[in-house]
């Protein structure tokens, strides 16, 4: 912002999904956002890869350009929207843009999750806004509560579906019967999952998510590293009929839990009621379910992905950042403070869900059951259905160390009554 000139300039590095949407939403809104930022909001540079690559959107002339570093370090940018995504060069791009003295809103996940702090110190160190509502569950507002409506309360839980192409494919396979394979297929051909879709299936999208979510919720850092993650392409279609049979749908969850003095954090595919409200969410839709001490449970929905749906987020939260800096002011920064440490998955208290085929003979059945109290878990309940000369059991615990329901599982495939463990999964969103 310069001297008389109350216009605030903004830079959009990336024009893909997203960044066409903003900059489609900067055009389309302009009188509006000026009404309400109190000043008009500008769009000076649009910075991409290609200058000739198809886009959805007319980008106005003379904006586009290749060269994203100079237009971060021009003295007149005064916010910086970064939705290029990955690592390099946006970590580089967003530091230079709060070096030279701009704000920022970001929509990558996958940074905040490897090296927030870095950003975040960067940010007090210039005194400016980083903002990233978009990182997280596309345009459900989700990081704003916990940052800001919730600062006055203790969070105590928070379990989301923030992977939409998992979500579609898990719910595929629970109204249809298919197989992951299958599944996965129709995800890809309907365009929600990428043709690598190793990012969503096997979790590496949700656990930066998680990471995100814990740290703004326990007001410590945590990082995609301290995730334990599980993705879902181990899931079966026994794994979704025994879920189906208990009253369960299998969803891929992210958990984040304040379990005494320290954090948990981790994603996997679980098993919850149907009676859950995160059960419900259905084909790509994402969720967050947070529990606090004096709110009780909340539950946030809507589209987690897609280029307008995340733009708005993005929107969101340049209006914010822009009333900050007419003001003279920044929102509130990292807050840390609580600095709790990650509790190992091996100690954090599950539940699993086990079906084995067995012999169906005298002793069957306590052999089982001994194997649980080997390792000091208890049995919630034990359904089994005879099949002639053999027989399902399913076991349900109680909440025991993780590790120690592991180590039950292994004892039951090395038993010799044990035909074959059919399902394993762990269970959530009950009675522990
Ligand atoms: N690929 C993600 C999903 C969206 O399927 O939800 C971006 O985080």
């Amino acid at each position: 912002m310069t001297e008389g000139d109350e216009r605030l300039r903004v830079a959009v590095l990336g024009c893909g999904a997203v960044g066409s949407q903003v900059v489609r939403l900067l055009a389309e809104q302009h009188d509006d956002l000026a009404a309400r930022v109190g000043a008009p909001v500008e769009l000076v540079g649009v910075a991409v890869r290609r200058l000739d690559a198809p886009r959805e959107v007319e980008v106005p002339e003379g904006l586009l350009t290749t060269d994203a570093a100079g237009l971060v370090a021009r003295d007149d940018v005064d916010l910086v929207v970064e939705v290029i995504g990955g690592i390099e060069p946006a970590r580089g791009l967003i530091l230079s843009a709060l070096e030279n003295g701009a704000s920022v809103v970001t929509a990558n996940k996958a940074l905040l999750a490897e090296d927030g702090p870095t950003l975040f110190e960067a940010a007090a160190k210039a005194g400016r806004d980083l903002y990233y509502e978009a990182a997280v569950a596309g345009a459900i507002p989700i990081l704003r509560p916990l940052r800001e409506s919730l600062a006055g309360d203790k969070v105590t839980r928070v379990l989301g579906i923030v992977n939409g192409t998992t979500n579609f494919i898990l719910d595929k396979m629970d109204t249809s019967g298919a197989g992951f394979s299958e599944a996965l297929q129709e995800a890809q051909d309907l365009g929600y999952a990428e043709a690598d879709p190793t990012a969503d299936v096997e979790g590496f999208d949700a656990a930066a998510k998680a990471a995100i979510l814990a740290s703004l919720a326990f007001h410590s850092r945590v990082t995609a590293s301290d995730v334990h993650r599980e993705g879902i392409s181990e899931v079966t279609a026994a794994d979704v009929a025994s879920a189906r049979d208990m009253g369960s749908v299998v969803k891929l969850l992210a958990i984040c839990e304040l379990r005494g003095d320290q954090v948990a954090a981790r994603v996997h595919p679980a098993m919850i009621p149907r009676s859950h409200p995160l059960a419900s969410v259905r084909e790509a839709y994402n969720a967050v379910f947070v529990e606090s001490e004096a709110a009780g449970q909340l539950m946030f929905y809507g589209p987690g992905a897609g280029g307008a749906p995340t733009a708005s987020a993005v929107l969101g939260d340049l209006v914010t950042v822009a009333r900050n800096r007419l003001a003279g002011t920044r929102g509130a920064g990292e807050s840390a403070y609580a600095d709790r440490a990650v509790q190992p998955m091996g100690e954090t208290r599950t539940r699993y869900h086990v079906a084995i085929d067995v012999d169906d003979r005298a002793g069957v059945l306590a052999a089982v059951a001994n194997a649980f109290a080997d390792h000091d878990v208890s049995i919630q309940t034990v359904r089994q259905e005879g099949r002639g000369a053999d027989a399902q059991l399913v076991v349900v615990s109680h909440a025991a160390p993780d590790a120690a329901l592991a180590a039950t599982v292994q004892q039951l495939r090395e038993m010799d009554i044990v035909r074959e463990v059919t399902s394993v999964m762990r269970v959530e969103g009950g009675d522990e």
